[in-house]
């Protein structure tokens, strides 16, 4: 792609002149956009840039080990996978409110990278895969007033204490851009294909109080529910599912006995850029297959619903 190499070249370039001879702390989620700011802030500087790679406990099945596995073996760039899922897990206990789980998980971000800049003996920026959709906080539908319907812990402002400036190289591109990006910089499909996940993780598919539980029964829910996409040959198609598990138990019958567990969502979305959304019509084989899969496999869950808003009204995630 022509442009996206010109633009490739202009923004090493920026990042060159922005950067100097400092050094640079790369917050990599796993997620295209980070992994396409860091590729491309490493073309630009090299060893000036430090990935970290911050497991908050919140990720999917496998996910940490999955992303790192994938750079170390087609990338050469430093890259160290902090475990920090206690920390984030006990701030998080027992947290309902979704403004108040966001807030915490960006504070303790930022702890963690404050830290690892001092481990490296400081870092002058901090680089993010922030995207243009996610600049614009604000959303106002049809004319109406603006209001923010949610903090991204990815945007904003750093603490002044943290004299770290921000490098964010893909502030002017929509998610399609990122991925002619990614592509153009030599990321595998299979990993610009992946769907978007949100900085905040699992806590978001988590209403009600969080638990380590509960975090552990979604796990499992939604690694069957992409399982089935996948073997359905769905995944490429739909822009973004997921589980959610309820906070809601509901009574059950297994053999014969009595259940009451939880109730879990499924969401599926056609998008083009996250800021409007479909819901995927599955055919109802499909989920009732893969609702008896979770229910049979998933022990905490005995009963499944499919979320059938689109965005507007609904919004993609949950919280
Ligand atoms: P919503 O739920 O606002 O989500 O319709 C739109 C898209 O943004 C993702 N999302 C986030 N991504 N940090 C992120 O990096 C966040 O705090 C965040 N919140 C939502 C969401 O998964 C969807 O793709």
């Amino acid at each position: 792609d022509w442009s996206m190499a010109a633009y490739r070249a202009e923004m090493v370039q920026k990042i060159r002149d922005q950067v100097g001879s400092g050094k640079v702390i790369c917050a990599l989620s796993g997620g295209v956009d980070s992994s396409v700011a860091a590729l491309l802030i490493h073309e630009a500087i090299g060893d000036q840039l430090s990935c970290i790679l911050v497991d908050h406990g919140l990720m999917r099945m496998n996910e940490a080990a999955d992303v790192v596995a994938m750079f170390r073996e087609h990338y050469n760039l430093s890259l160290k996978l902090v475990d920090a899922s206690d920390r984030f897990i006990s701030q998080l206990e027992g947290e309902a409110d979704p403004e108040t789980k966001r807030k915490t998980i960006g504070r303790l971000f930022i702890e963690v990278f404050e830290e690892e800049a001092k481990k490296i003996g400081g870092a002058d920026f901090l680089a993010q895969g922030t995207l243009y959709p996610d600049v614009i906080e604000s959303v106002s539908f049809s004319g109406g007033p603006s209001v923010t319907i949610k903090s991204h812990h990815n945007v904003g402002g750093l603490p002044e204490r943290m004299n770290m400036q921000l490098v964010e190289p893909l502030r002017e591109l929509f998610k399609d851009e990122v991925r002619v990006l990614g592509r153009e910089l030599g990321l595998p499909d299979s990993f610009i294909g992946r769907h978007p996940f949100p900085g905040p993780g699992l806590a978001i598919r988590c209403p009600g109080g969080i638990t380590r539980e509960k975090l552990d029964i979604l796990r499992q829910a939604d690694a069957i529910y992409l399982d089935e996409i996948r073997k359905a040959g769905l995944y490429d198609t739909i822009w973004q599912a997921f589980a959610v598990l309820l906070p809601v138990q509901t009574v059950g019958v297994m053999g014969d006995g009595r259940t009451y567990e939880f109730v879990c969502a499924l969401r599926a979305v056609t998008s083009v850029d996250g800021m409007t959304a479909d819901f995927y019509p599955y055919d109802m084989d499909f989920l009732g297959k893969t609702a008896t899969r979770i229910i049979n496999e998933v022990k905490g869950i005995n009963r499944v619903v499919y979320d059938v808003t689109s965005k507007p009204p609904g919004t993609i995630e949950w919280e």
